[in-house]
C-alpha cells in the first residue's frame, strides 16, 4: 500500500512538472515577437554591414537607373539584387532604395541620390526554418544611415514583418505573382 502511494505521488509530481514546463514553453513562444526583437535588430545591423561591404547601400553604393515606383514604396526607386553571406548563411538579397521629396523626378535622384533617399527596404532569404510559413524571408526597413524604422507602436521593422497581421510587408508581398513574395521578378504589375 505504501509503495502504491509512493508511485502515485511520483506520477503526480511528474505530471505537475510536465504541465509547468509546457506552460513555460508556450509562454516563451508567445513572448517571442515575430519582428523587432533584440536578435532581429542585431541581425539587421549585421546585414547592413554586409550590404555596405558589398556596395549595395552606403556612400559607395553601386548605382542603377532609377524607376518610377508606387505606394507604399517611394515615388522613385532603385533596386539591386545579389547573393550575400550573413553570419555564415548565404542567400539572395533584394535591396530597394526608396526616394521621395517635392516634385520628384528621376534626374533629381540620379544627380542628388543622398538628398532624396528616405528608406532602404530589404528582403533577405534566411536559412531554412527561419520562417517556413513565409519562405524564410527576413524583412527590414532601414533609414538611409542604416538605423531602423519603427511601427506606430515603436516596434522596430526588422524580422518577420508583420507576420500574422493583415497589413505590412508579408501581407502585401503574399499577393506577388508566382507565390515567391517577389513582385519585380515577374513584373506583372508593370506595363
Ligand atoms: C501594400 C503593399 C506593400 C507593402 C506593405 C510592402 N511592399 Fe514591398 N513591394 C510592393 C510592390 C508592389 C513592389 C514592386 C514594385 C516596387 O518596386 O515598388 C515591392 C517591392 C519590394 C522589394 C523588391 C523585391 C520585389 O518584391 O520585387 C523589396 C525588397 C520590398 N518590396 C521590401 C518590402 C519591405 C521590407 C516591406 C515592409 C517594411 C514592404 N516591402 C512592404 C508592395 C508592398
Amino acid at each position: 500500500m505504501k509503495k502504491a502511494l509512493f508511485i502515485l505521488s511520483l506520477v503526480i509530481i511528474a505530471a505537475l512538472g510536465f504541465t509547468a514546463c509546457m506552460h513555460k514553453n508556450m509562454t516563451m513562444q508567445q513572448d517571442i515577437p515575430p519582428f523587432g526583437s533584440e536578435s532581429d535588430v542585431a541581425y539587421s545591423q549585421a546585414l547592413w554591414k554586409v550590404l555596405e561591404k558589398e556596395k549595395l547601400v552606403g556612400p559607395d553604393q553601386i548605382r542603377a537607373l532609377p524607376y518610377e515606383g508606387m505606394e507604399p514604396h517611394g515615388v522613385i526607386l532603385e533596386q539591386l539584387s545579389t547573393m550575400v553571406t550573413v553570419k555564415g548563411h548565404t542567400g539572395i538579397v533584394y535591396v530597394k532604395a526608396n526616394y521621395m521629396g517635392d516634385g520628384m523626378t528621376r534626374s533629381k535622384v540620379v544627380n542628388y541620390p543622398d538628398q532624396y533617399l528616405v528608406a532602404v527596404t530589404v528582403m533577405f532569404k534566411r536559412e531554412n526554418g527561419y520562417d517556413p510559413d513565409n519562405q524564410d524571408w527576413f524583412w527590414v526597413k532601414y533609414k538611409s544611415d542604416g538605423s531602423l524604422f519603427a511601427n506606430p507602436k515603436g516596434v522596430m521593422l526588422a524580422g518577420r514583418v508583420a507576420k500574422g497581421m493583415s497589413v505590412g510587408c508579408i501581407a502585401c508581398h503574399t499577393d506577388a505573382d508566382g507565390g515567391d513574395y517577389l513582385f519585380n521578378n515577374t513584373a506583372s504589375h508593370l506595363d
